[in-house]
């Protein structure tokens, strides 16, 4: 429960520069829609917003690569991305994108009432330039050897082998990562928010006023206030953005994660001339669906950003996930390692609601987790059709053979019956509770109980057997069968929306608020039924196989580019070469070490 009029619930806007992939899917856009259906099943005024993020460096460099515009480039992914996230149903009450006319205008009118309160810092410096390119570079495109450990792939902003936080200045050796040439530095003038001076304030309002957040989201801030703020840039010399409307900023733009969350904004604006009523108005609650890279900028930066502005709400929630890995690897749009979404539905037709089941059941709520196939063909044969659509398969034709599909009368319930449909009201609150504190997980596991109860309930009435000697408690057993099937369609509706239409087309049902789960007369005697189909079929291992191999085709894809990309050592002498010891062996068992070290145990299980 909470206290709000309306909630408003943003997805962080995906860059379109690429397809949407499951670890996409996990991390935002599953449990926000699951949680803004569940919200609209109980009438509440809800908005999910989505949209692409078409500005920053990466575009460009993709166009250029190309040969073609960056808008050539978002136009080509924001339809992609659109068209699977409808197929696969996220229920988006609008996809706008960034490049959209309303966006351009409301971010730089933020901007400029930022500039004209005087919450901007103007500061000019030395930053790299690129004279074969003429350009600016970005931190992240710079690469050079890292202070503090040497490492030499360090990137301008952090170096990934220490983990330090750099600036490009402090790089030995800086490479632009455009040309390969060493870039020089150049005087540019530049807008900045002064994080530093908004430290008191956010003390207060997340590490004092937000004690709620998750673990992983309080405990990133905190590290981050902790660590003492710096004024941040919020422009860039570039010819793709947001123009900055300021005199004298010609080639200038908005940085991409400044104008990004903006877009929340401006899709509300795209939907509803009513916007202001979703972002202004106090008995709204703002949430924010991100992955745990986007926490600082959804946080911190955006949160000073509208704090200064002055007008709008501050997020009430940050439900931040962390990372999905693919058969124990990082998902890399550039090396190609990912289940892509607009692939997937091509691939499993009629099955949105099998993937959207994997990817909740193993949800990266509170750590990283991994997607494989075999575990989605695990969960979707053991699961979903031993549990779920085996529940539900013989309730219905049960009902089909014994009555010809018409519900029979409810009878005489025995206190184990009442116990069974009193079940549903119990389960409903654990729904309820892990729902309202965002364990989507959880709550799924808590709702799939609705199925393993009328699973039991049959196994341990057996009206199959029952029906020879009394066929009068075989109606009453069917009949609190069938109301456990109507409650199904509620408790499970914001997790599988489309296997649950079909559900309700089956028991010739309408679709029910929220607040009729736990109601055990759903189906009223004499209620027909259609004949019903199975609901979830079995996945065989021939079709998990051709996805594992198409994952190891790209493997192998990865390791050909990688060395071609690695220049072959020089030839060494023959004398050099015979003094090397080299074995081929078999590895003929293997075992996790209890130590969880990663290291090899060298002892006779290796056979040579
Ligand atoms: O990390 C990303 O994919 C960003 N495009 C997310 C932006 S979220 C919001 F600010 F728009
Ligand atoms: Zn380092």
């Amino acid at each position: 429960m909470n206290n709000f009029k309306r909630t408003l619930i943003t997805t962080a806007l995906p860059y379109a520069n690429g397809p949407i992939h499951i670890g996409h899917l996990a991390g935002v856009y599953v449990p926000a829609d699951i949680y803004a259906r569940y919200l609209r099943l109980k009438n509440e005024d809800v908005l999910l917003i989505g949209g692409s993020d078409e500005h920053g460096v990466p575009i460009t460099l993709k166009a250029k690569k190309e040969g073609i515009t960056p808008q050539d480039v978002v136009d080509k992914f924001h339809g992609i991305i659109k068209k699977s996230f409808q197929d696969f149903g996220i229920s988006f009450d609008v996809y706008s994108r960034t490049s959209a006319q309303i966006h351009h205008e409301t971010a730089s009118e933020i901007f400029r009432t930022l500039y004209d309160k005087g919450k901007l810092i103007e500061k000019t410096s030395e930053q790299y330039f690129d004279e074969e390119n003429k350009q600016f570079l970005a931190d992240r495109y710079i690469t050079g050897t890292c202070p503090k450990c040497g490492f030499e792939k360090a990137y301008g902003d952090q170096c990934e082998s220490c983990g330090t936080s750099l600036s490009p200045t402090e790089l030995i050796n800086p490479v632009s990562m455009i040309s390969g040439n060493q870039p020089v530095l150049k005087e540019t003038k530049h807008w900045y928010m002064p994080l530093d001076q908004y430290e008191p304030w956010l003390k207060e309002w997340i590490l004092e006023g937000h004690k709620e957040w998750k673990p992983n989201v309080y405990g990133q801030c905190k590290s981050w206030i902790d660590s003492g703020l710096l004024p941040r840039a919020v422009t860039r010399d570039l010819d793709w953005g947001v123009p900055v409307p300021v005199e004298g900023s010609e080639g200038k733009v908005l940085y991409v994660w400044f104008d990004a969350p903006i877009g929340y904004i401006s899709a509300t604006k795209e939907l509803t001339a009513d916007w202001e009523k979703y972002w202004k108005d106090p008995e709204t609650r703002i949430l924010h669906f991100i992955g745990k890279d986007n926490i600082v900028f959804h946080c911190i930066i955006f949160p000073v950003v509208l704090k200064a502005e002055g007008t709008y709400n501050l997020p009430e929630n940050v439900p931040a996930n962390e990372f999905l890995n693919l058969e124990n690897d990082k998902i890399s749009t550039s090396r190609n390692w990912a289940v892509w979404l607009h692939e997937y539905l091509e691939d499993f037709p009629g099955k949105e609601d099998v993937l959207k089941y994997v990817l909740t059941a193993n949800a990266p709520e509170t750590k990283d987790n991994d997607f494989t196939w075999k575990d989605f063909q695990t969960r979707n044969n053991n699961e979903l059709v031993a549990i779920l659509g085996n529940f539900v398969n013989r309730a219905l034709v049960l009902t089909q053979k014994y009555y010809s599909g018409l519900v029979p009368e409810c009878g005489n319930l025995t206190d184990s019956d009442k116990e069974t449909l009193k079940s549903i009201s119990t389960i409903k609150a654990e729904v309820e509770k892990s729902l309202d504190s965002f364990r989507i997980r959880e709550a799924l596991k808590n709702a799939m109980d609705l199925a393993r109860l009328g699973n039991k309930y049959l196994a341990d009435e057996e009206p199959w057997k029952v029906v020879k000697t009394d066929a009068e408690r075989v109606k009453t057993v069917m009949f609190v069968s069938l109301q456990i099937t109507a409650n199904l369609t509620i408790c499970l509706e914001p997790f599988l929306p489309f296997s649950m239409n079909k559900l309700r087309v089956f028991l010739n049902l309408g679709k029910l608020d929220w607040v009729k789960l736990g109601d055990t007369n759903l189906l009223a005697e004499g209620h027909q039924l259609n004949e019903p189909e199975l609901l979830f079929e079995k996945i065989e291992d021939d079709v998990i196989e051709v996805q594992v191999q198409k994952l190891l085709n790209t493997k192998k894809a990865n390791e050909i580019a990688q060395s071609k990309a690695t220049p072959a050592k020089e030839n060494i002498e023959y004398d050099d070469f015979s003094k090397m010891d080299i074995r081929v062996g078999t590895i003929l068992e293997a075992e996790k070490s209890s130590q969880n070290k990663k290291t090899f145990e060298t002892s006779n299980r290796y056979r040579n």
